[in-house]
């Protein structure tokens, strides 16, 4: 069967992520659709997980399409011994998409290669996310008005943090990014990006803080240091609270700079910014559900 699943950013084009951008707008506009009539999506998380199943299956029913699936393995015969190959044979015989959160980096690749329909990875451990990267670009294409010649400033876990491996994996797509490190060296920006970033001759730059360089920002992404993913626990103890920003630290940023985090947040921004109006952060799950929409339509072919 010819499919097109969604497991790594750069399975997706440029042009693809400009369609995305239009269909998102289109279906932000018109929520309620019945493209998805009759067919079946699954919805598979090994792993916790709040806006990024919820706004999927919020996207499916808004299309009009039925949802089966779990939220716990648990519950799942993978709690029997049942493995990840068995699971997906099955699933993909009752669906017409796969949708799987797993904390194995490469399950989803792995999936992909197993089931019969698409499938698209939402979130493979401290791999990909690359829905989360499409409502990023989404949310910054409507705060700036472009995706070219952006300054972007990735804060926090950039070692463990998936999403802004797929961000900037899509933002180098784009004209003249610039991107702003900002992480202890424990949670650096793992070699394999910057490398990428220099063979493309894109300029990055690292920092230990950012305080006298916020005004540079377009985007500030801060990101949640990612606690499961750590296998001392003493070492997250050490970096929990690296980061944490806050109102007054904002009064010399770009007026038109927004703040981005794909949450959940533990303290890196401190509640005394949500009623800032350069955070954007809850507005950007809610343009999830639109994006998630858009891209379910585009791996089926919807009309
Ligand atoms: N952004 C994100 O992946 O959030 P959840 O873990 O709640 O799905």
């Amino acid at each position: 069967m010819n499919k097109k699943n969604l497991i790594s950013i750069t399975d997706f084009s440029k042009e693809e992520y400009l369609k995305i951008m239009e269909l998102s707008r289109y279906f932000e506009e018109n929520p309620n659709q019945s493209l998805l009539k009759g067919k079946v999506i699954a919805t598979l998380f090994f792993e916790p997980s709040t806006r990024t199943r919820l706004s999927f299956e919020t996207a499916i029913s808004r299309l009009g399409g039925k949802i089966i699936g779990f939220s716990d393995s648990n519950s799942s015969s993978v709690s029997k011994g049942e493995t990840l190959h068995d699971t997906i044979k099955m699933v993909s015989n009752y669906a017409d998409l796969i949708i799987m959160r797993h904390p194995l980096e490469g399950s989803a690749r792995y999936a992909a290669e197993v089931s019969d329909v698409p499938v698209i990875n939402a979130g493979d451990g401290a791999n990909q996310h690359p829905s989360q990267t499409l409502l990023d670009l989404y949310s910054i294409m409507k705060t700036q008005g472009k995706l070219d010649n952006i300054n972007l400033f990735l804060v926090g876990d950039l070692k463990y943090g998936r999403t802004v491996h797929s961000l900037l994996m899509a933002m180098s797509q784009f004209e003249n990014p610039i991107f702003n490190f900002v992480a202890p060296p424990e949670l650096a920006m793992p070699d394999e990006y910057k490398l990428f970033l220099r063979q493309k001759g894109i300029r990055y730059f690292e920092h230990l803080e950012f305080n006298d360089i916020i005004n540079q920002a377009d985007i500030i992404y801060m990101t949640r240091v990612q606690k499961e993913r750590f296998i001392d626990p003493v070492e997250y103890e050490k970096v929990k609270n690296v980061y944490i920003l806050k109102n007054e630290m904002l009064a010399q940023t770009k007026p038109n700079m927004r703040i981005l985090h794909p949450l959940p947040r533990i303290n890196e921004i401190h509640t005394n910014v949500d009623s800032n109006p350069k955070a954007y952060y809850f507005t950007q799950a809610l343009n999830g559900v639109y994006t998630r929409m858009a891209i379910i339509s585009h791996l089926l072919n919807l009309k």
